[in-house]
């Protein structure tokens, strides 16, 4: 398989009144065609600002201080904004975080859908109004040919969802990235949901580049996955190396955290600890405050990132060889 996206010594940081944060700190990542790559960590690390920083959709204060995002072989960082438009919604759609702030409150839904498909199917009128309802249909809007006249206040948070995956998906994207996107809704519509982007990933060949801090989710949809630490990745590996032998101390106490139906939530532990402020993140390896392996030079340098093959990278200084 080879990379759709590589990203190389991305930075993005914020520039705010009380400093730096450096919200993305040197970020090297590939996603490969077709896969389904899942980001994870805990609340704060970076992970929207990772993806958000591809569409370049990332705002003052905060920029992209450094680095490259090659897709498909060419630098969004370096595109006009001109041409990263016919990239954005077209090549590259984004379910976001907060679906309420990505549906216009005054269209209707059936128009916002329409007009995703008429600009990117390049269809119009009667045949266009048709790919409006199979699409609603697909990702389970009940009655949508009475339903595209309402507007998105007048549906449920899950169902809003979905149409903003109608809309991200109307436009057959290479790439789809999916910042958490069943937060807020119940485990039911989260399994449609999630099932709905499996089925039209197949369906479409699309690749996914999921985030997540849910290690259930990731157990579903992940083909490899990126584990993410105070603007770092800190693990990538396929998806059974991370449950079966997840090497970063972080990744194994992320595992040790997943609630699972047979242990009492008594038995779960919880990481302890808090992910640094990002304003001035602890030197050497960023996770040394909350490991229990930490040891002096842990304090002092930056693990590098070691590839162990097939596919396994860590950055720890228990596994480099020195
Ligand atoms: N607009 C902003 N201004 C200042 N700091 C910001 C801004 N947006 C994000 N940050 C900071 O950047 C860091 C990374 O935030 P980000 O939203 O990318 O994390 P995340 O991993 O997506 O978290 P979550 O799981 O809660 O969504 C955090 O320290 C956050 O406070
Ligand atoms: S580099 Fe050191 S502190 Fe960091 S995770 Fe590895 S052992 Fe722990
Ligand atoms: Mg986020």
């Amino acid at each position: 398989m080879e990379p759709l996206l590589q990203i190389r010594g991305l930075k993005v940081y914020f520039y705010t009144d009380e400093g730096v944060v450096h919200a993305v700190d040197g970020v090297d990542l590939d996603v490969m065609r077709g896969e389904t790559l899942c980001v994870v960590g805990e609340s704060g690390c970076g992970k929207s600002t990772l993806a958000y920083s591809i569409l370049r959709l990332v705002r003052p204060p905060g920029r992209i201080v450094e680095g490259s995002i090659l897709f498909d072989g060419v630098d969004l960082v370096k595109l006009s904004e001109e041409e990263l438009n016919k990239i954005r919604g077209r090549r590259i759609s984004m379910i976001f975080q907060d679906p309420t702030s990505a549906l216009n409150p005054v269209f209707t839904v059936g128009y916002q859908v329409y007009e995703a498909i008429e600009l990117h199917q390049r269809v119009k009128g009667d045949e266009a109004w048709k790919r409006v309802m199979s699409m609603l249909r697909r990702v389970g809007i009940p009655s949508p040919e009475v339903r595209y006249r309402d507007y998105p206040h007048q549906f449920s948070g899950g169902q809003r969802q979905r149409i903003m995956l109608a809309i991200a998906l109307s436009c057959h994207p290479d790439l789809l990235i999916a910042d958490e996107p069943t937060t807020n809704l119940d485990v039911t519509i989260q399994a449609q949901v999630l099932h709905l982007i499996k089925q039209l990933k197949e369906e479409l060949g699309m690749t996914v580049m999921l985030i997540t801090h849910d290690m259930g989710i990731v157990a579903m949809m992940a083909d490899r996955v990126a584990v993410m630490y105070a603007g770092k990745i800190v693990e990538v590996a396929p998806v059974l190396d991370i449950y079966e032998k997840p090497l970063h101390p972080y990744t194994q106490a992320l595992i040790k955290a997943i609630p699972l139906p047979h242990v009492d939530v008594e038995e779960l532990q919880p990481i302890p600890g808090e992910v640094p402020s990002l304003l001035e993140p602890p030197p050497g390896c960023r996770f040394h405050p909350r490991c229990p392996y930490a040891m002096d030079v842990c304090r002092r340098e930056e693990p590098p990132m070691i590839d162990l093959g097939e596919g396994h990278q860590v950055a720890c200084w228990l596994h480099a060889k020195r």
